[in-house]
């Protein structure tokens, strides 16, 4: 095989309580890229569509190719030669694991042009160095769910546990408000000590979410869907977040949130037409305050990157 077309999916980080610790893809938004085997030796990025010029060409500063240059030396194979063309379909430094998207679509395509070397959990570590390098913290709540598709919980990080979770139909209401909110910023704000009490009501709360998606439970769910600790800080750089928050649980959602490190927020619901209906009036009240925003409407992405 010379050359390959493949996606990568947008993911929600955190899923309200778990911090760093869980997350999942969704369909839509996502990434698109085309890798193609040369003779000339050396990864470079012939084009980027839909950044608006802000991601750099130079194959050592951007992160799709970066984490592929470190996957060939890992595998031996730096005399190979790879053109990269990558096209972004969702807004970037929005909270939806945008580079996250491009580093999979790119470590995925790599690997399928090579024969498949390595599995999914062994280039995990490669979307991981690309985060770093993309916003300042290796976090795997991003790439891992972009990787494996589903709801995906990182049970450690040294060492690296990743956990497969049961997905249950649900619909995922996603609105990106365009507001700034870079990840570093909103990593630097958190506290970084957290009272007893409140890590005690965020541990029940992960353990009812992750209990809820093995029983299918989804009042449990939605009970489950709180944050103490991240989202009363985050949420006011968000603009109208309670007021949205509202909107969506008062039109059936399980549960509402910030999406990552924001700005964009995410709801789910077990009926597409409420979550639409939802999405509309949030984007709606939004646009009355001179907010725009872009909305999107998924089920889960149950199978992570896939070859076009
Ligand atoms: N867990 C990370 C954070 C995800 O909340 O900072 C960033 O998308």
């Amino acid at each position: 095989m010379e050359s390959i077309k493949v996606f990568a999916p947008a993911t929600v980080a955190n899923v309200v309580c778990g911090f760093d610790i869980l997350g999942f893809a969704v369909n839509e938004p996502g990434d698109e890229l085309i890798m193609e085997m040369t003779n000339k030796p050396g990864v470079n990025i012939i084009s980027i569509e839909g950044d608006e010029g802000k991601l750099p060409l130079d194959p050592a500063k951007n992160t799709v190719s970066a984490t592929v240059i470190s996957l060939l030396r890992y595998l031996g194979k730096e005399g190979i030669g790879l053109n990269i063309k990558l096209k972004k379909m969702m807004p970037m430094g929005s909270g939806l694991g945008s580079s996250s998207a491009s580093a999979v679509a790119g470590l995925f395509a790599a690997n399928e042009l090579l024969g498949k070397p390595l599995s999914k959990l062994e280039l995990l570590p490669f979307a991981m160095e690309g985060e770093a390098l993309a916003c300042g913290h290796g976090h795997a709540d991003n790439v891992a769910p972009a990787l494996f598709g589903g709801f995906t919980l990182i049970k450690s990080y040294e060492p690296l546990e990743v956990i497969s979770l049961p997905v249950p139909k649900l619909y995922c209401a996603l609105l990106y408000p365009h507001v700034d909110v870079p990840t570093r910023d909103a990593r630097q704000i958190i506290r970084s000590k957290v009272l007893l009490k409140d890590a005690v009501t965020q541990w029940g709360n992960i353990a009812g979410l992750i209990s809820a998606l093995y029983t299918q439970d989804y009042d449990l769910l939605g009970r489950s869907m709180k944050d103490v600790i991240i989202e009363p800080i985050r949420s006011i750089l968000i603009p109208e977040f309670d007021r949205m928050k509202e909107m969506a649980l008062g039109n059936g959602a399980l549960g509402f949130g910030i999406s990552g490190s924001g700005p964009t927020v995410f709801s789910l619901f077990k009926s597409a037409d409420a979550a639409q209906k939802s999405l509309q009036e949030m984007k709606q009240m939004l646009a009355q305050q001179g907010i725009e925003s872009n909305i999107y409407l998924s089920e889960i992405n149950k199978k992570g990157p896939i070859v076009l």
